[in-house]
């Protein structure tokens, strides 16, 4: 069983603190992947839940036992790492047996994994090759081959696909989904690109700061983002946002600022009411405008369009709505716009956000 379990975990370098309070529970054969942006402590934890790093706080489990006193070598887990670290002056097939002859696995059983690991990889013609010989892509399989012959109850992932251009990281990322089909073993993956993060994981913890944000499935996060950090990270385009000022009535609320008057009613200006906020920080997804919208569901508006880039399938208006820059998607290639006209634009109403502008938390 492969079950992995993060109570209270902390990591302090000094004054310098990395990560705190985890807790987090990642279930047997599940797909879970840490996001967040540079130094928020992605590498720490899964470092820790590795053995590679000691932990200053809380307790780590496996498999049902607290590993806290375990080396790496007893974890029961394999680990892949961005620059694969492969030996340089060993073949693949050395690279794949390299572990399990320093476990003293039996000739006859080394060669049953890697026979069952290239072949589920795809790399069986690479086996008497150099890693210097063989292309990113293929490095990358021999890595995960050497996670493979190890059968451990979790994979830990840390950014396995970063040093691949755009086009070999989302055919890999295809071959990962794959894989995990015919391999279903607990996995936890660091990555800070939330496209990676959207499309492997099961779960998805957002980290910031060392601090876990949100924890949930791809469309939890993108629906209902906890506050304006995971809204702002999750989502492509990013997400636009507009401080605002809220005045509420027994029925209805206005959401204001310069050049911009939004009316709400029902269930958000009851939630706005109850809030008591003056000062909010409205949200709307770019593909969540429509242009021309107008009727029932739309919250009509102007904006000002800046500029448009066309993208073939579509067009991404840039515009300002008083001071404020937003971003439209979706909107039709073939249509002709030119800078600085008026975009008489609708948003939809139950696919808007709201957050507390002090704290950033969603308003819900
Ligand atoms: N050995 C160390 N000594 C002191 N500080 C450290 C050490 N290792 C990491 N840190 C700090 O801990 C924080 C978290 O680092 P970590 O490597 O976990 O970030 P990350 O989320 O993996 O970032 P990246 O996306 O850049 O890999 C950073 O502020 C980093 O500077
Ligand atoms: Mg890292």
């Amino acid at each position: 069983m492969g079950e992995v379990v993060l109570k209270g975990v902390g990591k302090s370098y000094g004054n310098v603190v990395a990560v705190r309070d985890v807790n987090l529970t990642i279930k047997d054969q599940e797909f879970v992947v840490l996001v967040g942006p540079s130094g928020c402590g992605k590498s720490t934890t899964l470092r820790m839940i590795a053995g590679l790093e000691e932990i200053t706080a809380g307790v780590i489990a496996i498999g049902g036992r607290v590993v806290n006193q375990l080396p790496p070598k007893d974890r029961d887990i394999a680990m892949v790492f961005q620059n694969y670290a492969l030996y340089q002056h060993m073949s693949v097939r050395d690279n794949l047996a390299f572990g399990l002859r320093n476990r003293k696995v039996p000739e006859a059983e080394i060669n049953k994994q890697i026979a069952y690991a290239v072949k589920t990889l795809g790399i069986e013609p690479l086996l008497e090759r150099r890693p210097r010989q063989l292309s990113g892509g293929q490095q990358q399989r021999v890595a995960l081959g050497r996670c493979l012959v190890r059968n451990p109850a979790v994979f830990l992932f840390d950014e396995p696909l970063s040093n691949l251009d755009a086009q070999l990281r989302s055919a890999m990322r295809l071959e990962l989904k794959e894989l995990r089909k015919r391999v279903p073993t607990t996995s936890i993956y660091v990555t800070h690109d939330q496209v990676e993060a959207m499309t492997l994981g099961d779960r998805i913890v957002v980290m910031k700061d060392g601090l876990v944000q949100q924890v949930g499935t791809p469309l939890e996060l993108y629906r209902k983002p906890a506050n304006q950090f995971v809204a702002g990270f999750i989502g492509s385009p990013a997400m636009n946002f507009i401080p605002m000022q809220v005045a509420t009535t027994e029925t209805d609320a206005t959401l204001s600022a310069a050049g911009l008057t939004l009316k709400l009613n029902g269930e958000r200006a009851a939630v706005l009411r109850k809030s008591g906020a003056r000062d909010i920080v409205f949200g709307a997804r770019p593909q969540h405008f429509v242009l021309n919208g107008a009727g029932s569901g739309l919250l009509p508006f102007q904006a000002t369009l800046s500029t448009s880039e066309q993208l073939g399938d579509q067009q991404l208006l840039d515009a300002r709505v008083g001071d404020t820059p937003i971003r439209i998607a979706g909107v039709d290639p073939f249509l002709r716009l030119d800078d600085g006209v008026n975009l008489p634009l609708g948003v939809i109403a139950e696919n808007i956000h709201l957050f507390d502008s002090k704290t950033g938390l969603a308003l819900t």
